[in-house]
């Protein structure tokens, strides 16, 4: 039987004991999925997967999403691999070989811009940078419970507009323009407040900061209230970091947490394979 080894910090933890090159038997995968739903981001290190190996442990967990198209990303547009999306910084003979290269990628929900977001990512690191590329998980449950009741109350009832303009280096997609004005940004309107599907417990979900919207909220006081949020949300106390090694998998939790990857040396190599569960649509 595997083994859990919680993080000491709101939320994470290893599992160790597993090869996950090999099927899943019942008893395993149930015994991951109740630690998953406990701690909300797993990893799983010194793994040994080919895109298949990954592709097969994701399946687990749901029907997986396609890959979102990353705007500096072409060799995605041609990949015949739909469901195993690259992150990248390496460039051979002219072309990114994935998304996101070296930037800091803020903090954000993968996939909130739309109305049914990915439930789940697994991201599994090929190749790492010597330093630099680390990425950040925050718990989204204690960011709820740690507000003060008033609010609490406040954000209860409020949406909250996901912008599917920029991704979450800062690149626009494509097919998009440059939002000016907020109140006009472009993606789905989420509940600030979240029922997780399968703990029952409830949770910001507050997907990405830049050109983020509260309709019917004038547009300073829902910038104030943003910020308030996401200060409170971000703060170290609800946050654990992964130092990546090659052969770690990390898999988390997008309904009831964010994620941000640090910049690196964009001299040096980050090679990542990621696959993404589809979710169901937020309440
Ligand atoms: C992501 O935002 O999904 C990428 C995270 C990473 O590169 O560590």
């Amino acid at each position: 039987m595997p083994e859990i080894i919680p993080t000491t910090h709101a939320l994470g933890a290893d599992i160790v004991g597993i090869d996950l090159a090999a099927p899943l038997s019942a008893g395993d995968f149930g015994f991951i999925y109740q630690a998953w739903m406990r701690h909300l981001v797993l990893r799983f290190r010194d793994q040994s997967l080919t895109d298949d190996q990954l592709l097969a442990f994701s399946r687990n967990f749901g029907p997986l999403d396609r890959n979102p198209r990353h705007a500096k990303s072409e060799r995605q547009m041609e990949d015949s691999s739909d469901y195993v999306n690259v992150i990248s910084n390496v460039v051979e003979n002219g072309r990114a070989i994935g998304g996101l290269g070296h930037y800091e990628a803020k903090w954000h929900s993968d996939m909130s811009y739309n109305p049914v977001p990915a439930m789940a990512s697994a991201l599994y690191a090929l190749e790492v940078p010597p330093a630099g590329g680390d990425t950040s998980f925050a718990s989204m449950y204690s960011a709820l419970e740690t507000l003060d009741e008033a609010t609490r109350e406040r954000i209860a009832n409020l949406g909250c507009v996901h912008d599917s303009s920029l991704n979450s280096v800062g690149q626009l997609r494509v097919g998009f323009e440059e939002v000016t004005d907020p109140r006009k940004t472009p993606g789905a309107v989420h509940p600030l407040v979240r029922t997780h599907p399968i703990t029952g417990r409830r949770c910001l979900f507050l997907g990405r900061r830049r050109n983020a919207y509260i309709p019917g909220m004038e547009l300073a006081d829902s910038e104030a209230l943003l910020d308030m949020l996401w200060t409170h949300a971000t703060a170290t106390e609800h946050t654990w970091t992964q130092q990546w090694r090659v052969g770690d998998l990390v898999l988390w939790d997008n309904r009831a947490a964010l994620h941000r990857r640090e910049d690196f040396d964009g001299t040096t190599r980050r090679v990542m394979h990621r696959t993404q569960i589809g979710g169901d649509r937020p309440f």
